[in-house]
């Protein structure tokens, strides 16, 4: 260990897990913090040991980790509940002017017993509690809001089919500091104003917020802005925030709304109103209708980040605007707007556009934060697009289905435009559209694999609007 360094365990939810060593770095860096983890026994396990220079690093950290369920200073470690307790009298011996004040009179405690992949019932679990009794408390015990908090880990693997009689890890320590996973809830779709059926979940758009380092005051922008998801969560960090999306309805608030339970859109719906009720109007710059494929922006406006969600042309269609001579007239009155005629926008074209855009209009080392839709099959690094003035700096999967995910890139705009030569430009990517509505050569298989990804997309925008879902994945319609 680093000399004077604090040993810390990293508890994290199991959920996103291929996210979470992205995000923790994005924050270190964020934050100028130096760590150092412990090498993993398996990257899916819901815990890290991790080296800090101190406890207020740990306390940073976790201020904006969504990964993280909880920070502890780990006090013993080890592989059986025996030598856990020996480790664990051994550490107070050695630390006892340091840690004595915890177990004073008035400091009232409560030790927590966490017991991972294995079952354990209130009961069995006061039993473990008392195998403590040699710790000097003299405080008396709280478990609502007590002074300190001690946690028990008993760590039984991860597979459910195969539980150890013993654990592989037992862990001890003094919690220090939670996660925002409240921020999941309290920011929940589920309560949210104005929402529309591509709303990127909470989760998620905080996720990408890390990702994209957003700090208070920075400029962000998302050129696919839709319900404006994504730029809650930028404004929720801090950053001032504005948005284009090509649909005039769904900017306006005025497209079909997607709670089953509502006819019409309120009157007060609007992605301002969705910043208002999170307490971060003030962050508000304004969105606007604009094609992303015909960019309206200045070649001086730079942003601090690009955060966004393209239209991958399953659950909306990859359009923009078109240019060519046999455009239709010009139909605008002055109570229905004019729309333009648009035509197909490749996913090739859109990501070449998006990389070319951030490399010029992204402060330097400013980021782009954006998903890229994957068939598993045929998914190869080399299908990532690329810039030579961005680096890539993440690339994170979510699974969706059987046969497919989508990557969660990450880039840092590491050199200016002009430093570059100009052929070098964005490598192409194969359009996934084509493969999902192609159906001409497909292959029965294809074709069932396809149907499945179809009904996954519409179960999990079905949980998002608080559906129920049955153990079949059908959801349960309201009586
Ligand atoms: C996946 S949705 C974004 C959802 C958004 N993150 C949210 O939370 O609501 C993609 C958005 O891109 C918009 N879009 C499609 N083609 C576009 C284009 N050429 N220029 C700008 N926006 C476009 C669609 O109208 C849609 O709102």
């Amino acid at each position: 260990m680093t000399k004077s360094w604090m040993r810390f365990l990293f508890w994290f939810a199991q959920e996103h897990v291929d996210f979470r060593h992205a995000e923790i770095e994005s924050l270190t860096q964020l934050f100028g913090i130096k760590w150092n983890l412990q090498p993993l026994v398996h990257k899916e396990q819901p815990f890290w040991i991790v080296e800090l220079p101190d406890e207020n690093s740990a306390r940073i950290i976790a201020s904006r980790s969504i990964s993280l369920r909880c920070i502890i200073h780990l006090w013993s470690h080890a592989s059986s509940v025996t030598n856990l307790h020996e480790n664990t009298r051994n550490y107070i011996k050695e630390n006892f002017n340091d840690v004595n004040h915890f177990f004073s009179p008035d400091k009232s405690f409560k030790i927590t017993v966490e017991t991972y992949n294995k079952h354990f019932s209130q009961k069995e679990k006061i039993e473990k509690i008392e195998t403590f009794d040699y710790l000097p408390f003299r405080g008396e015990v709280e478990l609502k809001t007590p002074d300190v908090e001690w946690w028990y880990i008993e760590y039984y693997g991860l597979n459910p089919r195969d539980v150890p009689p013993q654990p592989f890890d037992v862990l001890f320590g003094r919690w220090i500091v939670d996660g925002q996973r409240n921020l999941i809830k309290e920011m929940s779709l589920k309560k949210r104003k104005f929402i529309g059926n591509t709303s990127m979940d909470t989760q998620l758009s905080l996720l990408m917020a890390n990702q994209a380092k957003v700090k208070q005051g920075d400029f962000v922008f998302d050129p696919f802005v839709g319900t404006g998801s994504l730029l809650v969560s930028a404004a929720k960090f801090g950053g001032f925030v504005i948005g284009a999306d090509i649909d005039y309805m769904m900017i306006h608030a005025k497209s079909r709304p997607s709670r089953i339970t509502q006819k019409q859109r309120e009157k007060d719906e609007s992605i301002r109103a969705n910043l208002e009720q999170y307490n971060c109007a003030d962050r508000y710059v304004d969105v606007i209708v604009s094609d992303f494929s015909n960019p309206i922006w200045n070649d001086r406006i730079r942003f601090d980040s690009i955060i966004t969600d393209p239209p991958y042309g399953i659950r909306e269609a990859t359009a923009k605007i078109e240019t060519k001579i046999s455009q239709k007239p010009d139909t605008r009155t002055e109570d229905s707007p004019h729309y333009p005629s648009t035509s197909h926008y490749s996913l090739a074209n859109l990501y070449a556009d998006l990389l070319t855009f951030a490399a010029k209009h992204l402060t330097m080392n400013g980021r782009l934060v954006c998903w890229l839709p994957i068939h598993n099959d045929d998914y190869t690094e080399d299908q990532i697009p690329k810039h030579p003035c961005l680096k890539l700096i993440a690339n994170s999967n979510q699974p969706l289905s059987a046969a497919t995910a989508r990557r969660l890139l990450t880039y840092e705009k590491v050199f200016e435009v002009d430093e570059r030569s100009s052929d070098e430009s964005a490598v192409i990517l194969g359009d996934f559209r084509q493969r999902y509505f192609e159906f001409g050569e497909e292959t029965r298989k294809e074709r069932r694999m396809r149907r499945a990804e179809l009904r996954e997309i519409g179960r999990q925008e079905a949980l998002k609007r608080g559906k129920t879902i049955d153990e079949n994945g059908k959801v349960i319609k309201n009586k």
